[in-house]
Protein backbone atom coordinates (compact mmCIF):
# COMPACT_ATOMS: atom_id res chain seq x y z
CA UNK A 1 0.00 0.00 0.00
CA UNK A 2 0.90 3.31 -0.97
CA UNK A 3 2.38 5.68 1.82
CA UNK A 4 0.56 8.62 2.19
CA UNK A 5 1.51 10.10 5.56
CA UNK A 6 4.03 12.38 4.59
CA UNK A 7 2.49 14.15 1.84
CA UNK A 8 -0.56 14.61 4.01
CA UNK A 9 1.80 16.27 6.42
CA UNK A 10 3.08 18.67 3.88
CA UNK A 11 -0.34 19.90 3.30
CA UNK A 12 -1.06 20.47 6.40
CA UNK A 13 1.64 22.88 6.82
CA UNK A 14 1.07 24.32 4.32
CA UNK A 15 -3.28 24.89 5.15
CA UNK A 16 -1.71 25.56 8.55
CA UNK A 17 0.83 28.37 7.22
CA UNK A 18 -1.92 29.86 4.89
CA UNK A 19 -4.68 30.35 7.88
CA UNK A 20 -1.96 31.70 10.34
CA UNK A 21 -0.45 33.99 7.43
CA UNK A 22 -4.83 35.48 7.28
CA UNK A 23 -4.69 35.37 11.23
CA UNK A 24 -1.50 37.92 10.90
CA UNK A 25 -2.44 39.98 8.13
CA UNK A 26 -5.98 40.57 9.53
CA UNK A 27 -4.78 40.33 13.29
CA UNK A 28 -7.62 38.01 14.48
CA UNK A 29 -7.58 34.70 16.10
CA UNK A 30 -9.93 32.54 14.16
CA UNK A 31 -12.44 30.50 16.26
CA UNK A 32 -11.30 27.18 17.16
CA UNK A 33 -13.65 24.47 15.28
CA UNK A 34 -14.32 27.02 12.78
CA UNK A 35 -10.71 26.99 12.51
CA UNK A 36 -10.00 23.12 12.19
CA UNK A 37 -13.01 22.98 9.29
CA UNK A 38 -11.10 25.85 7.61
CA UNK A 39 -7.61 23.91 7.64
CA UNK A 40 -9.17 20.38 6.43
CA UNK A 41 -10.96 22.15 3.19
CA UNK A 42 -8.32 23.57 2.67
CA UNK A 43 -6.32 20.81 2.79
CA UNK A 44 -8.71 18.80 0.56
CA UNK A 45 -8.36 21.90 -1.88
CA UNK A 46 -4.29 21.78 -1.94
CA UNK A 47 -4.26 18.05 -2.64
CA UNK A 48 -6.65 18.57 -5.45
CA UNK A 49 -4.71 21.14 -6.90
CA UNK A 50 -1.24 19.21 -6.08
CA UNK A 51 -2.20 15.87 -7.93
CA UNK A 52 -4.16 18.49 -11.04
CA UNK A 53 -0.27 20.14 -10.88
CA UNK A 54 1.44 16.47 -10.93
CA UNK A 55 -0.76 15.26 -13.26
CA UNK A 56 -0.22 18.11 -16.42
CA UNK A 57 3.86 17.72 -15.41
CA UNK A 58 3.38 14.02 -16.35
CA UNK A 59 1.44 15.18 -19.65
CA UNK A 60 4.54 17.68 -20.48
CA UNK A 61 7.24 15.33 -19.35
CA UNK A 62 5.86 12.78 -22.23
CA UNK A 63 4.83 15.16 -24.92
CA UNK A 64 8.47 16.36 -24.34
CA UNK A 65 9.98 12.33 -24.59
CA UNK A 66 7.61 12.14 -27.26
CA UNK A 67 8.66 15.16 -29.43
CA UNK A 68 12.63 14.86 -28.41
CA UNK A 69 12.75 10.96 -29.69
CA UNK A 70 14.61 10.35 -33.01
CA UNK A 71 12.21 9.78 -35.88
CA UNK A 72 13.08 7.27 -38.79
CA UNK A 73 11.12 7.25 -42.62
CA UNK A 74 9.96 4.15 -42.79
CA UNK A 75 7.91 4.50 -45.83
CA UNK A 76 8.24 6.74 -48.44
CA UNK A 77 5.01 9.27 -49.83
CA UNK A 78 4.30 6.49 -53.12
CA UNK A 79 4.28 3.24 -50.26
CA UNK A 80 1.74 5.25 -48.58
CA UNK A 81 -0.15 6.14 -50.89
CA UNK A 82 -0.23 2.31 -52.86
CA UNK A 83 -1.01 1.39 -49.27
CA UNK A 84 -4.05 3.65 -48.93
CA UNK A 85 -5.93 3.08 -52.31
CA UNK A 86 -4.64 -0.67 -52.05
CA UNK A 87 -6.72 -0.83 -48.35
CA UNK A 88 -10.14 1.35 -50.16
CA UNK A 89 -10.00 -0.98 -53.06
CA UNK A 90 -10.02 -3.87 -50.38
CA UNK A 91 -12.58 -2.74 -48.66
CA UNK A 92 -15.01 -1.61 -51.16
CA UNK A 93 -14.27 -4.91 -52.92
CA UNK A 94 -15.23 -6.95 -49.22
CA UNK A 95 -18.25 -4.48 -48.13
CA UNK A 96 -19.61 -4.92 -52.14
CA UNK A 97 -18.76 -8.64 -52.61
CA UNK A 98 -19.25 -10.75 -49.45
CA UNK A 99 -23.32 -9.66 -49.78
CA UNK A 100 -23.30 -11.21 -52.87
CA UNK A 101 -21.87 -14.24 -51.79
CA UNK A 102 -24.40 -14.35 -48.92
CA UNK A 103 -27.37 -12.64 -51.08
CA UNK A 104 -29.81 -14.75 -48.90
CA UNK A 105 -28.78 -14.08 -45.47
CA UNK A 106 -30.44 -11.06 -43.40
CA UNK A 107 -27.75 -8.77 -43.36
CA UNK A 108 -27.45 -9.12 -46.93
CA UNK A 109 -30.70 -8.11 -47.35
CA UNK A 110 -30.32 -5.02 -45.20
CA UNK A 111 -27.35 -4.05 -47.10
CA UNK A 112 -29.07 -4.29 -50.26
CA UNK A 113 -31.92 -1.85 -49.49
CA UNK A 114 -29.85 0.50 -47.71
CA UNK A 115 -27.65 0.83 -50.85
CA UNK A 116 -29.89 0.31 -53.38
CA UNK A 117 -29.52 -3.28 -54.54
CA UNK A 118 -27.48 -5.85 -55.57
CA UNK A 119 -26.90 -4.13 -59.55
CA UNK A 120 -25.50 -1.19 -57.24
CA UNK A 121 -23.14 -3.88 -55.06
CA UNK A 122 -22.16 -5.28 -58.74
CA UNK A 123 -21.30 -1.79 -59.73
CA UNK A 124 -19.61 -0.69 -56.65
CA UNK A 125 -17.64 -4.20 -57.02
CA UNK A 126 -16.33 -3.74 -60.68
CA UNK A 127 -15.29 0.21 -59.27
CA UNK A 128 -13.24 -1.81 -56.50
CA UNK A 129 -11.78 -3.83 -58.69
CA UNK A 130 -10.57 -1.33 -61.42
CA UNK A 131 -9.68 0.58 -58.66
CA UNK A 132 -7.35 -2.94 -57.43
CA UNK A 133 -5.74 -3.48 -61.02
CA UNK A 134 -4.97 0.26 -60.97
CA UNK A 135 -3.11 -0.36 -57.53
CA UNK A 136 -1.49 -3.85 -59.20
CA UNK A 137 0.09 -1.82 -62.03
CA UNK A 138 1.33 0.76 -59.91
CA UNK A 139 3.11 -1.74 -57.51
CA UNK A 140 4.69 -3.36 -60.33
CA UNK A 141 5.92 -0.40 -61.85
CA UNK A 142 7.17 0.91 -58.36
CA UNK A 143 8.92 -2.30 -57.68
CA UNK A 144 10.75 -2.12 -61.00
CA UNK A 145 11.38 1.37 -62.32
CA UNK A 146 12.33 3.16 -58.55
CA UNK A 147 15.77 2.92 -56.72
CA UNK A 148 13.17 2.39 -53.16
CA UNK A 149 11.03 -0.32 -54.97
CA UNK A 150 13.32 -2.31 -56.34
CA UNK A 151 15.12 -2.65 -52.52
CA UNK A 152 11.97 -3.15 -51.29
CA UNK A 153 11.05 -5.76 -53.17
CA UNK A 154 14.94 -7.61 -52.85
CA UNK A 155 14.36 -7.13 -49.17
CA UNK A 156 11.18 -8.75 -49.13
CA UNK A 157 12.25 -11.72 -50.83
CA UNK A 158 12.31 -14.69 -48.15
CA UNK A 159 15.69 -15.85 -47.11
CA UNK A 160 16.78 -18.83 -44.52
CA UNK A 161 16.94 -16.25 -42.02
CA UNK A 162 13.28 -15.88 -42.19
CA UNK A 163 12.55 -19.71 -41.35
CA UNK A 164 15.29 -19.57 -38.63
CA UNK A 165 13.87 -16.32 -36.84
CA UNK A 166 10.29 -18.03 -36.87
CA UNK A 167 11.42 -20.97 -35.38
CA UNK A 168 13.42 -18.77 -32.70
CA UNK A 169 10.13 -16.97 -32.31
CA UNK A 170 8.15 -20.10 -31.31
CA UNK A 171 10.83 -20.94 -28.80
CA UNK A 172 10.79 -17.44 -27.41
CA UNK A 173 7.09 -18.01 -27.53
CA UNK A 174 7.41 -21.16 -25.68
CA UNK A 175 10.32 -20.00 -23.12
CA UNK A 176 12.50 -22.13 -23.90
CA UNK A 177 14.83 -19.37 -25.21
CA UNK A 178 14.62 -15.51 -23.53
CA UNK A 179 16.16 -14.11 -26.70
CA UNK A 180 13.74 -12.47 -29.09
CA UNK A 181 14.72 -12.80 -33.35
CA UNK A 182 16.40 -9.70 -34.14
CA UNK A 183 14.78 -8.65 -37.75
CA UNK A 184 16.07 -6.30 -40.44
CA UNK A 185 13.94 -3.78 -42.71
CA UNK A 186 10.78 -6.60 -43.29
CA UNK A 187 10.25 -9.51 -40.48
CA UNK A 188 8.89 -12.80 -41.77
CA UNK A 189 5.31 -11.53 -40.35
CA UNK A 190 5.59 -8.83 -42.51
CA UNK A 191 7.10 -10.23 -45.63
CA UNK A 192 4.09 -13.00 -45.14
CA UNK A 193 1.64 -10.28 -45.04
CA UNK A 194 3.18 -8.83 -48.44
CA UNK A 195 2.91 -12.10 -50.33
CA UNK A 196 -0.15 -13.36 -48.72
CA UNK A 197 -1.27 -9.64 -50.49
CA UNK A 198 0.30 -10.63 -53.97
CA UNK A 199 -0.77 -14.48 -54.32
CA UNK A 200 -4.69 -12.82 -53.58
CA UNK A 201 -4.07 -9.93 -56.01
CA UNK A 202 -3.20 -12.33 -58.71
CA UNK A 203 -5.66 -15.06 -57.78
CA UNK A 204 -8.22 -12.57 -57.28
CA UNK A 205 -8.26 -10.00 -60.75
CA UNK A 206 -7.51 -13.29 -62.60
CA UNK A 207 -10.54 -14.72 -61.63
CA UNK A 208 -12.38 -11.71 -61.13
CA UNK A 209 -11.53 -11.13 -64.55
CA UNK A 210 -13.32 -13.77 -65.95
CA UNK A 211 -16.26 -13.44 -63.96
CA UNK A 212 -16.32 -10.07 -65.54
CA UNK A 213 -16.16 -10.88 -68.95
CA UNK A 214 -18.17 -14.24 -68.38
CA UNK A 215 -19.48 -14.25 -72.41
CA UNK A 216 -16.38 -13.58 -73.64
CA UNK A 217 -14.18 -15.98 -72.02
CA UNK A 218 -16.59 -18.94 -71.93
CA UNK A 219 -16.27 -18.48 -75.58
CA UNK A 220 -12.53 -19.03 -75.54
CA UNK A 221 -11.64 -21.33 -72.00
CA UNK A 222 -13.86 -24.34 -71.34
CA UNK A 223 -16.95 -24.13 -69.18
CA UNK A 224 -14.88 -26.41 -66.19
CA UNK A 225 -11.98 -23.26 -65.63
CA UNK A 226 -14.89 -20.94 -65.24
CA UNK A 227 -16.52 -23.23 -62.61
CA UNK A 228 -13.21 -23.55 -60.89
CA UNK A 229 -12.44 -19.30 -61.08
CA UNK A 230 -15.96 -19.04 -59.54
CA UNK A 231 -15.23 -21.14 -56.52
CA UNK A 232 -11.69 -19.82 -56.28
CA UNK A 233 -13.07 -16.18 -56.14
CA UNK A 234 -15.59 -16.46 -53.98
CA UNK A 235 -13.39 -18.84 -51.43
CA UNK A 236 -10.09 -16.69 -51.70
CA UNK A 237 -12.37 -13.86 -50.88
CA UNK A 238 -13.39 -14.80 -47.63
CA UNK A 239 -10.03 -16.16 -46.90
CA UNK A 240 -8.63 -12.37 -47.87
CA UNK A 241 -11.20 -11.04 -45.63
CA UNK A 242 -10.07 -12.80 -42.67
CA UNK A 243 -6.03 -12.66 -43.51
CA UNK A 244 -6.63 -8.83 -43.11
CA UNK A 245 -9.49 -8.65 -40.04
CA UNK A 246 -7.24 -11.24 -37.66
CA UNK A 247 -4.11 -11.37 -39.33
CA UNK A 248 -2.66 -7.92 -40.33
CA UNK A 249 -4.83 -5.59 -38.33
CA UNK A 250 -3.82 -8.26 -35.38
CA UNK A 251 0.29 -7.65 -36.50
CA UNK A 252 0.20 -3.79 -37.41
CA UNK A 253 -2.42 -2.68 -35.23
CA UNK A 254 -4.07 -5.25 -31.78
CA UNK A 255 -0.69 -6.19 -30.84
CA UNK A 256 -0.34 -5.59 -27.49
CA UNK A 257 2.81 -3.61 -28.38
CA UNK A 258 1.52 -1.36 -30.93
CA UNK A 259 -2.03 -1.16 -29.81
CA UNK A 260 -4.49 0.84 -30.18
CA UNK A 261 -3.10 2.18 -33.47
CA UNK A 262 0.19 2.22 -35.53
CA UNK A 263 0.55 5.21 -37.22
CA UNK A 264 3.11 4.34 -39.28
CA UNK A 265 2.00 3.84 -42.71
CA UNK A 266 0.08 7.42 -42.19
CA UNK A 267 3.15 9.46 -41.49
CA UNK A 268 5.71 7.16 -42.70
CA UNK A 269 7.99 7.50 -39.50
CA UNK A 270 8.61 4.99 -36.96
CA UNK A 271 10.57 5.82 -33.35
CA UNK A 272 13.66 4.57 -32.15
CA UNK A 273 12.34 3.20 -29.69
CA UNK A 274 10.25 0.57 -31.95
CA UNK A 275 13.46 0.55 -34.38
CA UNK A 276 15.18 -0.69 -31.55
CA UNK A 277 12.40 -3.51 -31.16
CA UNK A 278 10.97 -4.17 -34.42
CA UNK A 279 14.11 -3.60 -37.17
CA UNK A 280 17.24 -3.77 -34.65
CA UNK A 281 19.34 -5.22 -37.65
CA UNK A 282 17.66 -2.10 -39.79
CA UNK A 283 18.71 0.15 -37.06
CA UNK A 284 22.11 -0.92 -36.88
CA UNK A 285 22.58 -0.87 -40.82
CA UNK A 286 21.01 2.84 -40.78
CA UNK A 287 23.04 4.44 -38.15
CA UNK A 288 26.24 2.66 -39.22
CA UNK A 289 25.69 4.35 -43.00
CA UNK A 290 25.27 7.73 -41.58
CA UNK A 291 28.55 7.11 -39.66
CA UNK A 292 30.13 6.15 -42.56
CA UNK A 293 28.67 9.52 -44.34
CA UNK A 294 29.64 11.77 -41.66
CA UNK A 295 33.21 10.12 -41.47
CA UNK A 296 33.81 10.72 -45.30
CA UNK A 297 32.77 14.21 -45.26
CA UNK A 298 35.81 15.02 -42.13
C1 LIG B 1 -9.82 -8.51 -52.34
C2 LIG B 1 -10.45 -8.51 -53.49
C3 LIG B 1 -11.81 -9.09 -53.76
C4 LIG B 1 -12.74 -9.59 -52.92
C5 LIG B 1 -12.65 -9.72 -51.41
C6 LIG B 1 -13.88 -10.00 -53.72
C7 LIG B 1 -15.01 -10.60 -53.23
C8 LIG B 1 -16.01 -11.11 -54.02
C9 LIG B 1 -17.09 -11.93 -53.53
C10 LIG B 1 -17.26 -12.38 -52.10
C11 LIG B 1 -17.89 -12.20 -54.59
C12 LIG B 1 -19.15 -13.05 -54.55
C13 LIG B 1 -18.76 -14.45 -54.93
C14 LIG B 1 -19.92 -15.43 -54.86
O1 LIG B 1 -20.99 -15.12 -55.41
O2 LIG B 1 -19.74 -16.48 -54.23
C15 LIG B 1 -17.35 -11.57 -55.75
C16 LIG B 1 -17.90 -11.59 -57.00
C17 LIG B 1 -17.35 -10.98 -58.09
N1 LIG B 1 -16.13 -10.36 -58.15
FE1 LIG B 1 -14.90 -10.05 -56.61
N2 LIG B 1 -13.64 -9.72 -55.04
C18 LIG B 1 -12.38 -9.16 -55.11
C19 LIG B 1 -11.73 -8.76 -56.23
C20 LIG B 1 -12.29 -8.73 -57.49
C21 LIG B 1 -11.64 -8.27 -58.67
C22 LIG B 1 -10.21 -7.71 -58.71
C23 LIG B 1 -12.52 -8.40 -59.70
C24 LIG B 1 -12.36 -8.04 -61.14
C25 LIG B 1 -11.26 -7.88 -61.77
C26 LIG B 1 -13.73 -8.94 -59.16
C27 LIG B 1 -14.86 -9.22 -59.88
C28 LIG B 1 -15.94 -9.88 -59.41
C29 LIG B 1 -17.11 -10.21 -60.21
C30 LIG B 1 -17.31 -9.84 -61.66
C31 LIG B 1 -17.96 -10.89 -59.38
C32 LIG B 1 -19.34 -11.43 -59.74
C33 LIG B 1 -20.31 -10.40 -59.23
C34 LIG B 1 -21.66 -10.57 -59.83
O3 LIG B 1 -22.40 -11.45 -59.36
O4 LIG B 1 -21.92 -9.83 -60.76
N3 LIG B 1 -13.57 -9.14 -57.82
N4 LIG B 1 -16.19 -10.93 -55.38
Amino acid sequence: MQNTSKPDKRFEGIAEAMLSDVEKEENIGLDEEFRSHLKEELIEKVKQHAEIKRRQAQERKKKEAKAGEVSFLRFGLNFRMQHLALAAGVIILIISGLPIKFHDTIVAKIFFELTGGITVSRIIHRIGATLLIIVSIWHLTYITLTKNGRSDFKQLLPTMKDFKDFLQNIRYFMGVTKEKPKFGRFSYVEKFDYWAVYWGMVIMILSGLLLWFNNFFLGVVPKFVFDIATEVHSDEAMLATLAIVIWHWYNVHFNPEVFPFNPTIFTGKISKTRMLRDHPLEYEQVTSNARERQTDKK
